[in-house]
């Protein structure tokens, strides 16, 4: 697919059917994530996928969004250390970029895959690093159900005209 087909194709996606995406399709998604630029190519996202029915449901409990991603068959989780971050010149820390960058090559090659997916940042991070086992410096920065979704066409949310946000030569 076209990579601005994909661009549009992409919208966050609440229902989901039960069946499983396909392990190719999984591991394709994973390849996208893992060609991703980060800041001196520290590479320090992780990933963890959760496929198992119960596992699945204790990550929805403690995402804790009740109403959303109803039947999704699995989710993936990114985290990243916060420990050997980049940190630019204004000596802010600047892990949270190459997060986004990775997690968003995943959640584009999971469009491009047919697949659904919602980036989720509203979650009980302590809940999730207990179940998931996850060690202290890492911060899980995002996660996403996968699943082919139950109404796969759709409006594209309203977003503003370009002349709104766009400047040329000064703001
Ligand atoms: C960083 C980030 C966090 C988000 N967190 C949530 C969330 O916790 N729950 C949710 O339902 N949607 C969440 N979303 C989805 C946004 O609401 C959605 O991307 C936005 O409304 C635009 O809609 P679209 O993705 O369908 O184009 C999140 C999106 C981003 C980029």
């Amino acid at each position: 697919m076209d990579f601005y087909e994909v661009v549009k194709k992409r919208r966050s996606f609440r229902v989901y059917k039960p069946e499983m995406p396909e392990k190719e399709k999984i591991e394709r998604i994973l390849e996208a994530a893992r060609l991703a630029p980060t800041w001196a190519n520290m590479q320090g996202v992780h990933y963890i996928v959760v496929k198992e029915p119960e596992n699945v449901k204790a990550v929805w409990e403690a995402i804790g969004q009740e109403t959303k991603f109803i039947d999704a068959p699995m989710f993936i989780i990114g985290m990243i250390s916060t420990v050997g971050s980049g940190i630019n010149k204004s000596g802010e820390k600047y892990y949270g970029v190459d997060f986004g960058i990775c997690f968003e090559h995943l959640i584009l090659a999971a469009a491009a895959e047919g697949l659904a997916t919602c980036w989720i940042g509203w979650f009980n991070e302590q809940k999730l690093k207990k179940l998931l086992n996850i060690p202290k410096k890492y911060k899980i920065m995002g996660l996403t159900p996968l699943g082919y979704p139950i109404k796969p066409k759709g409006e594209v949310k309203e977003r503003k005209p370009i002349n709104e946000f766009v400047h040329y030569e000064q703001f």
